[in-house]
């Protein structure tokens, strides 16, 4: 199959005040495939061969946050929202940016079908960009995140969770259960498990009396096969007198809290104003 045989081509690119290897193939247009390194605006994600072309461009490009509307702010921290129909440009440079550190995603699908969620730190230089993730406007299959993203030098300190927690707050607005699309990433796996253990240890902790995956899924907008799974690698879920019984001794519900790390930065919901796509 010609997609495995594809070599990474792109080794480094400049975004920002970043210069950031890159991880694996994307399929830039042809006229690329000369580069070693692709410098991009930070802003309106416009790719370039050469240094001066994006000085250049940066004296013109009036650009200071991703297209879009912003619908969070804290603090610094800034979401937008940006839809890939109006803005295609910048959804298949997104793409083609992000491919770079995706392994098995296909990401040759239409950016129309899509919203892109642009997390930023904002100064008084502009939005940088931190991470993202993509959503399908319409999904079949509950899905409520397809891609998702930290740029390297920004991993590890807790934008990957809140990128989740995020899409789930979006889920609860609409009402809606979900799911990230697979196959996941080692890197994404891991940080859902963190995140479903987190959350639903906590609410089992505070929790006084029954409740059932049902509940805990109205609760959190976690699909009840996520829940089923996080309990059930967690040897939480008992099967006693003929029905299934979630553990909550609390003991063992905060080893187990401990062991999924770091809550990181939480998406405070009241700073969020936002309505769902129609
Ligand atoms: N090594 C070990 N554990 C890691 C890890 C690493 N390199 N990166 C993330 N984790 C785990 C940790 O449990 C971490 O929690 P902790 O820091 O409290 O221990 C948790 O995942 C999430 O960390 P967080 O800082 O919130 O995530 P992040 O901002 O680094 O983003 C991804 C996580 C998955 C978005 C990021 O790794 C990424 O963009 N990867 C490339 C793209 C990808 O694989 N996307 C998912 C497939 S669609
Ligand atoms: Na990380």
């Amino acid at each position: 199959h010609e997609e495995f045989t594809k070599v990474k081509n792109i080794a480094t690119i400049e975004l920002g005040r970043y210069e950031i290897e890159t991880w694996y193939f994307s399929p830039f247009p042809s006229e690329y495939n000369d580069c070693l390194k692709l410098f991009f605006c930070e802003f309106c994600l416009n790719f370039m061969k050469r240094k001066e072309q994006l000085q250049r461009h940066m004296k013109k490009c009036d650009l200071k946050h991703p297209p879009g509307d912003e619908i969070y702010r804290s603090g610094t921290l800034s979401m937008f929202e940006v839809d890939g129909k109006k803005n295609k440009v910048y959804g298949q440079n997104l793409c083609y940016l992000a491919k770079l550190f995706l392994d098995h995603k296909t990401l040759y699908y239409d950016v129309d079908l899509f919203l892109f969620y642009v997390l930023c730190e904002c100064d008084e230089r502009g939005c940088h960009m931190v991470g993202y993730f993509s959503k399908e406007k319409h999904s079949e299959e509950s899905y409520n995140l397809a891609c998702i993203l930290t740029l390297p030098p920004y991993q590890r300190k807790g934008y990957g969770k809140f990128l989740i927690a995020f899409s789930y707050e979006l889920s609860k607005k609409e009402g809606k259960v979900g799911t990230p699309e697979r196959p996941l990433s080692d890197l994404g796996l891991l940080s859902y498990r963190g995140y479903w253990t987190r959350v639903l240890l906590d609410i089992l902790k505070k929790h006084k009396g029954n409740i059932s995956i049902k509940e805990l899924s109205d609760m959190t907008a976690i699909k009840a096969e996520d829940i089923l799974t996080t309990l059930q690698s967690l040897e939480l879920i008992q099967y006693r007198k003929g029905q299934h019984v979630i553990c909550a001794d609390p003991k063992v519900l905060d080893r187990h809290l401990k062991a999924a790390g770091r809550g990181g930065l939480d998406v405070d919901v009241s700073k969020l104003i936002w309505t769902p796509y129609k």
